[in-house]
Parts: C-alpha cells; structure tokens; sequence
C-alpha cells in the first residue's frame, strides 16, 4: 500500500471512530450502535467507502462514516435524503460497479434484494454486502424462495411450518451463490427473531 493511501486509511479509521463515539453521547441508541460497529468491523479493510444503502430510512447509520460515495434508496417519499423507491424496481437497473459495500437494513427477510444483486452482472467480487434478517413463524415466505426450493405447494397447506426457516433458505440461498464466510450476530426478542451480518462477494 502507497503512503498515502496509507494515510487516507487511517484517517478515515479515526474519523469512524470519533463519530461512533459521538453519535453515542447524543442518542443513547443501543441497536443503532451496534449497526455502526457491525459495519465498521465490515469495512475495516477497505481504503474508502463507496456506499449503496437499499433501505436507507434516514441515512442514519451512514452519518457515522466517511463514504468517498453513498447513495440511498427509500421507499417512503420525504424520508431522508434519497431516491424514493422501492429498491425492488430499481435493483436490476443500477450499475453496481462503482460499490463497494451493499446496504440491505431490511425490516424482513431480504432475499428477493440479495438475490436481485447476485442476479446483477454489475456486481463486483470484493464487495462487502451487510444485512438485517427479522422473521417470525408469521413471516411470509416470498415466492422466489419458495420457487428456488420447490416448495410452492407444500407452503399452500401450512404456511407456518415454513414461515420459521426464512432465514435458513436466506442462508442456502447464499451458499447457493457461492457465499461461504457469513460474520453475523442474532438477537431474539418475544416477537421476532433477528439476525444482523454481513458477507464479501
Ligand atoms: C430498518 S429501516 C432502515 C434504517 C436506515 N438503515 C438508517 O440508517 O436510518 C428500513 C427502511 O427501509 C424502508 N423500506 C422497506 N422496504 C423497502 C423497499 N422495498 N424499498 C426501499 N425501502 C424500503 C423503510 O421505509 C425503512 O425506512
């Protein structure tokens, strides 16, 4: 590594850091901490951070970090500063080339995004892909998953035998796209089953 990209590391390490310690002062925000920490642990070897973030709320997790480039998409109209859509649509339309890490804070199961991304030639290996996972036995399946794994109509005669393994087709489905390395944490609550992670291409 030259020197000065050796410096532009470093700065940018310690500016994650002021920022993480900050934002803990004004917020008090446990979960939303954790994130940040997950993603700098995430992105720690990367020398600048070129961000596309899928569900992006409020770009709150972000803030926390110098991004060279971020780029958020949120469905809710006026929510952060975004583009306003469902990331769905736009997806298999986006040049993914210039990112390097991949933002899927999902309120459910992301597998129709995770797979769209793989499905998109522009994705580039090395990228860093961090997830949220929250399912319960009322969570449905989507029909992709239930295509992939041939059980469309099983699924018709008992949804819930299924609904409690959505992150357990999550992660085939990775494998299945070659993922082998998943870093990730759970956490469970008397509603729903949570699981925060992330993986390189
Ligand atoms: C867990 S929050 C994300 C918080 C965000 N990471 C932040 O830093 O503030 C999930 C967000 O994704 C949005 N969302 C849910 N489904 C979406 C979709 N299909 N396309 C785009 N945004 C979506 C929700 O409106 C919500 O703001």
């Amino acid at each position: 590594m030259s020197k000065s990209s050796q410096r532009s590391t470093d700065k940018r390490v310690i500016t994650n850091r002021c920022s993480y310690r900050t934002y803990g002062k004004k917020t008090d925000n446990d979960k939303l901490t954790d994130k940040v920490f997950l993603r700098q642990v995430a992105t720690r070897d990367k020398d600048e951070l070129r961000v596309l973030d899928l569900f992006a709320g409020e770009n709150l997790i972000w803030q926390n970090f110098d991004c060279a480039r971020y780029f958020g998409v949120e469905q809710q109209k006026g929510k952060g500063k975004n583009l306003y859509a469902d990331n769905r649509r736009v997806i298999p339309k986006l040049d993914l080339s210039d990112f390097n890490v991949i933002d899927v804070d999902s309120y459910g199961i992301p597998f129709v995004q995770i797979e769209q991304l793989f499905k998109n030639s522009t994705l580039q290996d090395g990228t860093v892909i961090v997830y949220t996972c929250i399912g319960n036995s009322l969570t449905t399946i989507t029909n992709s998953c239930k295509r992939k794994f041939g059980i469309t109509e099983m699924y018709k005669e008992s949804p819930t035998l299924f609904n409690g393994f959505g992150t357990d087709y999550f992660h085939a489905m990775l494998y299945d796209y070659g993922v082998r390395k998943v870093t990730m944490y759970k956490r469970k609550t008397n509603e729903f089953n949570k699981e925060y992670g992330f993986f390189t291409v």
